[in-house]
C-alpha cells in the first residue's frame, strides 16, 4: 500500500470518471419523480440503536460489519450501513405512521466493514427509494418496476430479477419450524454463528456466507408451500401485478436478504458481468422499529449500488455522454499590469458563463502556451504591454493557431468567442 492511497475499500473519485457517477444520479432524479418520489437527505451517520433495531440485532451487517464510535458525549453513533432505517427514524415522526403514503429516494455513502473485493467497498454509494406508510402487493411491484425503469434508462440490460416472499407474522411460523428441524440435523457441520441463529433466528441461517454452511443450505426443502395462506396470496398478486407489466421474474424461495426488517416481498437484481459478487440492486417490503418505538413504519423499497451499476455498464461498454470538461480561456498576461487586467476580463467572462483560467504567474511565452495545451483550452488570450498601450487582445484559436487582434473590452472578446463557436459548430 502506497501513502497515497485511500484506506482499504474506499476510493477516489477522479474528475475523469465523474460524469459516469452524475449520469446515475442525473437519470435517477430524472426517473424518480416520475412515480411521485422526491430526494431526502439524512444524516450520514445515526444512534447506533437505529441500526440495531431497524436491522436487526442477528444480521451480519449489525454484528460485524458497522462502523461504531463513541462520540465526545458518550453516544454511541454507527456510519450508516445502508439507507432505509435513517430514512425510517426520521419518517416515524411524521403521518405516515396513520397510513399516508411518503414516496422518498436519497443518494448517498454508506459504509460496512466487508472484507473488500471486487463489487464490495467499505465506503460505497447507494441510490434507493422508500415508499413508507402503505402496505399493498401492487406498490411493492410498482417498487420493482421503478429499478427496472432506472436500469433500462442506464442502458443496463441482461440482469435478472429473482422474488421471494418472506410471509408475515404467524404466516411463517410453520416454514420456520420446519426449517428448524432440517437444521437442527446439520448443528455439528454449522459455524458457531449459525448454531446460535439456530434458536434465535433461523432465517439468518439461510444468508450464511460460511463453505461449511452453504453445503446444507444449499439442499434446504422448499419452504414455499408451508407459508400461512394470506401471506402466499399476498404474494400471488405481487406475481401477478409484475406480470401485468410484462415484467419477468424468477421465484428463489431461498432468497431471504440480509437485513431482519423484511416481510412479504423480498427481491434482487442481479447482473451476469459482475462475478461474485453480482448483486446491483436489492429491496423489499419491511415492517421498522425506530428505536423507543411501538409501532413499526411499513414500507417498500430497494437500494442499487452505484459502484456495481458503473461495473454493470463498464461489462455491457455502456458510455456517458462525456461533458465539455476543457475551459474556453486561458488567459496570459505579459507582465504585471496585464495579469491584473486578465483577472478582471476572467472574471466577466466567468459571469458570461464562459470558463475561464489565468495564468497567475509571470512565465515565457512558450511556457504559458504549454500550460494552455495541457488543459487543453480551446483558445489563449494573450497581452503584453504594447496590448495594453494600443487597448487590444491577441486571441488565439488554439485548434488552429489562427491568431487576430482584437479590441479589449470585454464585450468583443465575447463576440469573437460567439463567433468561432458558430463556425465550428458548423
Ligand atoms: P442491500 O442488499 O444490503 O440492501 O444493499 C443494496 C445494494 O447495495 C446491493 O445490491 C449492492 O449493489 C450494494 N452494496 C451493498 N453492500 C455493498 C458493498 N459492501 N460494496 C458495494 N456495494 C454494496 C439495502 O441496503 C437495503 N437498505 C435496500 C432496501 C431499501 N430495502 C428496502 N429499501
Amino acid at each position: 500500500m502506497s501513502n497515497f492511497s485511500p484506506p482499504p475499500g474506499t476510493s477516489d473519485i477522479f474528475p475523469e470518471e465523474i460524469s459516469l457517477w452524475h449520469r446515475l444520479e442525473d437519470v435517477a432524479r430524472r426517473v424518480f419523480p416520475l412515480y411521485g418520489y422526491r430526494e431526502m437527505r439524512t444524516p450520514v451517520f445515526e444512534y447506533t440503536e437505529v441500526f440495531r433495531r431497524g436491522i436487526g440485532d442477528e444480521t451480519e451487517v449489525v454484528q460485524k460489519e458497522m462502523y461504531t464510535f463513541e462520540d465526545r458525549g458518550g453516544r454511541s453513533l454507527t456510519l450508516r450501513p445502508e439507507g432505509t432505517a435513517g430514512i425510517m427514524r426520521s419518517l416515524s415522526g411524521t403521518d405516515v405512521m396513520n397510513g399516508n403514503e411518503k414516496r422518498v429516494y436519497y443518494i448517498g455513502p454508506m459504509f460496512r466493514g466487508e472484507r473488500p473485493a471486487a463489487g464490495r467497498r467499505r465506503q460505497f454509494h447507494q441510490i434507493g427509494a422508500e415508499n413508507a406508510g402503505r402496505v399493498s402487493p401492487e406498490l411493492d411491484a410498482e417498487s420493482i418496476a421503478l429499478l427496472l425503469h432506472y436500469l433500462d434508462e442506464l442502458g443496463i440490460t441482461g440482469y435478472r430479477l429473482l422474488l421471494n416472499t418472506r410471509a408475515s407474522g404467524e404466516d411463517r411460523k410453520p416454514a420456520e419450524d420446519s426449517l428448524r428441524a432440517y437444521f437442527a440435523n446439520h448443528v455439528p457441520g454449522m459455524c458457531p454463528d449459525c448454531k446460535n441463529r439456530l434458536e434465535r433466528n433461523v432465517w439468518r441461517i439461510l444468508d450464511c456466507k460460511q463453505e461449511q454452511c452453504r453445503v446444507f443450505i444449499e439442499k434446504v426443502p422448499d419452504i414455499a408451500g408451508l407459508l400461512g395462506e394470506p401471506s402466499r396470496k399476498y404474494f400471488e398478486k405481487v406475481c401477478s401485478s409484475l406480470s401485468a407489466m410484462n415484467i419477468p421474474f424468477e421465484v428463489d424461495s431461498r432468497l431471504v436478504r440480509g437485513l431482519d426488517y423484511y416481510v412479504h416481498t423480498v427481491f434482487e437484481v442481479t447482473h451476469p458481468g459482475l462475478g461474485a459478487q453480482n448483486a446491483i440492486a436489492g429491496g423489499g417490503r419491511y415492517e421498522i422499529f425506530a428505536p423507543e418505538s411501538r409501532k413499526p413504519i411499513v414500507g417498500v423499497g430497494f437500494a442499487a449500488g452505484l459502484e456495481r451499476l458503473l461495473m454493470a455498464q463498464e461489462a455491457l461498454s455502456v458510455k456517458a455522454p462525456q461533458p465539455e470538461n476543457s475551459p474556453a480561456v486561458f488567459l496570459i498576461g505579459l507582465g504585471e499590469n496585464a495579469i491584473s487586467e486578465n483577472m478582471k476580463l476572467a472574471s466577466r467572462l466567468r459571469k458570461a458563463g464562459i470558463s475561464a483560467i489565468t495564468e497567475v504567474e509571470q512565465k515565457s511565452m512558450k511556457a504559458s502556451m504549454r500550460a494552455a495545451n495541457r488543459i487543453a483550452a480551446k483558445f489563449a488570450v494573450i497581452r503584453g504591454d504594447n496590448e495594453i498601450s494600443r487597448g487590444t487582445l491577441v486571441l488565439k484559436n488554439m485548434s488552429d493557431g489562427a491568431q487576430s487582434e482584437i479590441g479589449s473590452e470585454p464585450q468583443s472578446l465575447m463576440d469573437c468567442l460567439k463567433k468561432a463557436e458558430a463556425i465550428a459548430k458548423d
